[in-house]
């Protein structure tokens, strides 16, 4: 069993999203631009097993990271963490979010359309990387509520 809630700890998130391969610094102290970020924790020990974090970029919602340990994943915590994003995005009045995913068919399945880097906003690191389509293809994702 495990209960998520609103992250009250942003930097045991950062070691969260890093130990599952996701670009960021462990251990940054929680960015100006975080709306809001959510744990996902093992209720019997409260041990951190998820993840979640939402960010307003150049005025556009972003889902910015998303992990579940390895052991706890295919258990269905990535969808109730994406539900949970699109919810808020949408009591706070956004009617579009995106995100820049190397793994999009959890995103895919959630209704989220891949769309190219022309269609999208200036919203992603990722976009001014030197690897960025050529080492690194992550794809870019669109959802309109
Ligand atoms: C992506 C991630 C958060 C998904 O968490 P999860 O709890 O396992 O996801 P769910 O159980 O809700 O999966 C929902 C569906 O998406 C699919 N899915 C999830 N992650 C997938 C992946 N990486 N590749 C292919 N399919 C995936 C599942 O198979 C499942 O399909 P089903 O409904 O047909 O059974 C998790 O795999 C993870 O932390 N990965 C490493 C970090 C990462 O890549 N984060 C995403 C940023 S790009």
């Amino acid at each position: 069993m495990y209960t998520i809630a609103e992250n009250t700890d942003y930097k045991e998130l950062t070691y969260l999203f890093y130990d599952n391969g996701l670009e960021i610094t462990p251990g940054i102290e929680r960015p100006s631009n975080v709306v809001k970020c959510w744990s996902c924790r093992n209720s019997i020990n409260q041990d951190l097993i998820g993840g979640a974090s939402l960010e307003m970029r150049n005025g556009h919602f972003v889902v910015a990271d998303v992990a579940v340990n390895i052991e706890f994943r295919q258990k269905k915590i990535g969808t109730r963490l994406m539900n949970l994003i699109e919810e808020e995005i949408i009591k706070r009045g956004g009617n579009e979010a995106w995100l820049v995913a190397k793994a999009p068919d959890l995103y895919i399945k959630l209704g989220w359309e891949v769309v190219t880097r022309e269609q999208a906003p200036d919203i992603s690191k990722c976009f001014s990387c030197i690897k960025y389509g050529k080492e690194c293809n992550p794809q870019i994702l669109h959802k309109r509520f």
